[in-house]
């Protein structure tokens, strides 16, 4: 066992986390991921309806009796999915925590406080994390510039992000971007965080319903196979590495505007991918830890081998250095 307060707070038995993403986050890998002991995010948006959202919350639940969550992507948009009522069927559906993320979570908090769910609330800089904090979040998951994803606009990686937010942050603090194996996770530990959240490294395991293309494309690829796209329109995405990403960094970098790059980054072609496995059909979502990942094993493998293997780091080679 490797507890943390993150562990009591959540009630969960590892202090490993499974964030929301979409078109992954789905019954099978977050069954298999609270069955493993660890805390697994469902992802509401991947649902077309709330309706949808309450069935793959049922479906999840029979998969397993141990405690899930689901991951709540608020991004601010000209037609915005009925937030409110993706969150009043997570309030109603019982899950003991929900993952917020992409803004400021105040206007869903009083809900989710007054049914006793917890808010894991998951953001890209100190100064976010800070004001979480003060909002009466429980846990903050804070992720660096190495992430799959969005990772802000600061370009602060892990090795600052952590520590600087540890300084600030005084209720359980989860690291995340960049995380794959038991280095990670004690290097986490040691940075002030209570745990570790991980996105792609959770991608490359049997039960997640991707293409097995994409899977092996993870294997195969090095830490250098990620692209930055929108970033001239600061809203800067870390993807994996193809044919469309580069296309859209040069347009975008020739002084391209969204529209120039609309039909590239459909996110229907990128969910083509996923379950198609044809990789260069459109964006899909990985990051940096790509160059880390080096098997596709399942998930109760991979959380017992980072948990056993940071165990053996923590008393073997860390406290050997102290002789
Ligand atoms: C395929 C994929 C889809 C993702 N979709 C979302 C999402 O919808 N909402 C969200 O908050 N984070 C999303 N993320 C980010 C992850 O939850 C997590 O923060 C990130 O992957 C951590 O970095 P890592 O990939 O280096 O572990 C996604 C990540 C991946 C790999």
């Amino acid at each position: 066992m490797l507890r943390t307060r993150f562990c009591e707070v959540f009630g969960v038995e590892h202090p490993i986390v499974q964030g929301g993403m979409q078109w992954v986050g789905r019954a099978e890998l977050v069954s298999a991921v609270a069955n493993a002991g660890a805390l697994g995010f469902l992802t509401a948006l991947t649902q077309p309806t709330p309706e949808d959202l309450a069935k793959e919350i049922a479906r999840c639940r029979e998969l397993t009796d141990r405690p899930f969550g689901v991951n709540l992507t608020i991004l601010p948009s000209i037609n915005p999915p009925p937030y409110a009522e993706y969150r009043d069927v997570i309030v109603e559906s019982g899950v003991s925590v929900v993952e917020t993320a992409g803004f400021n979570p105040a206007e869903h908090l009083p809900a989710f406080q007054g049914a006793g769910v917890k808010v894991l609330h998951k953001c890209t800089s100190v100064r976010h994390a800070v004001k979480a904090q003060e909002l009466g979040v429980d846990g903050i998951s804070i992720d660096g510039f190495e992430c799959a994803g969005h990772p802000g606009e600061d370009d602060i990686p892990g090795l600052v992000l952590i520590p600087a937010a540890a300084d600030r942050i005084t209720i359980p603090m989860i690291a995340s971007g960049g995380f794959g194996d038991a280095r990670g996770l004690v290097a986490a530990l040691a940075l002030g965080a209570d745990g570790i959240n991980m996105g792609t490294r959770f991608v490359a395991t049997r039960e997640s319903q991707v293409h097995d293309n994409v899977k092996q494309r993870m294997v195969e690829a090095t830490e250098r196979d990620t692209d930055l796209i929108f970033r001239p329109l600061r809203n800067t995405a870390r993807v994996a590495r193809n044919a469309v990403s580069q296309e859209v960094v040069k347009i975008l970098d020739a002084g391209g505007t969204f529209e120039d790059v609309r039909d590239l980054v459909a996110g229907v072609r990128g969910r083509t991918v996923l379950e198609t496995g044809d990789l260069d059909l459109g964006i899909w979502t990985a990051g940096m830890v790509q160059g880390i990942i080096r098997d596709i094993p399942t998930v109760a493998e991979l959380v017992t081998r980072i948990v056993t293997e940071a165990r053996e780091l923590i008393s073997g080679r860390l406290a050997g250095v102290l002789n």
